[in-house]
């Protein structure tokens, strides 16, 4: 394993409890306060999207939008926001995702994104891949943009994120229970 990882794992900061009992919050607000780690996350995913092709990044509001936009400086690519709903200002279009309670929309500017282009999705965390789907699903709307893979700081094992995902690409840097 890459000896950066470790770094990266040890800064994030883990809250027992949070936002509920029960629930270990994993903080990734001491991540970004450890230069080295956080230069070393971006860095990491630089490494591995750089000579992938990939136009777009998408980043899901609002913990991808942390770690989205160096990326996506960095490989040459643009920046798309995939915003809570009733956010942007132009048309949108929008995908309905479940939560463990209810449902949430994610929503995206038409014309964002063009037909035939290769996108990769940022999230900070995956957990039950409802997020990642429903990002994953707007990007194929309307225009029909490729999905090459989707990448995360974190994945949550144990509610089966990955399998959500199906067939579609996941990358993350940390495994955490
Ligand atoms: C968190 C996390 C991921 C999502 C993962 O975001 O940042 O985006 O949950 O969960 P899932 O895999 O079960 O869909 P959240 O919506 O809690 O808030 P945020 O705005 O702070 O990113
Ligand atoms: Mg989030």
């Amino acid at each position: 394993q890459d000896p950066r990882i470790a770094r990266i794992s040890s800064a994030i900061r883990v809250i027992p409890d949070f936002p509920k009992p029960g629930i270990m919050f994993q903080d990734i607000t001491t991540l970004l306060l450890d230069t080295k780690a956080f230069k070393d996350t971006i860095d990491l995913f630089v490494e591995r999207y750089r000579d992938k092709n990939i136009s777009v990044v998408a980043g899901v509001e609002a913990r991808g939008f942390i770690f989205g936009p160096p990326i996506a400086l960095a490989i040459g690519a643009k920046f798309v926001p995939m915003r809570k709903p009733n956010k942007l200002p132009g048309e949108v279009i929008s995908e309905e995702y479940s939560l463990e309670y209810g449902t949430d929309k994610m929503e995206m500017h038409v014309g964002a994104v063009e037909a035939g282009e290769h996108a990769l999705v940022i999230d900070d965390l995956i957990a039950t891949g409802g997020t990642l789907c429903a990002a994953v699903k707007l990007l194929g709307k309307r225009v029909g943009v490729h999905v090459v893979e989707c990448a995360c700081v974190i994945e949550l094992l144990g509610l089966k994120g990955r399998e959500r995902l199906g067939d579609r690409p996941l990358f993350v840097l940390v495994n955490s229970t």
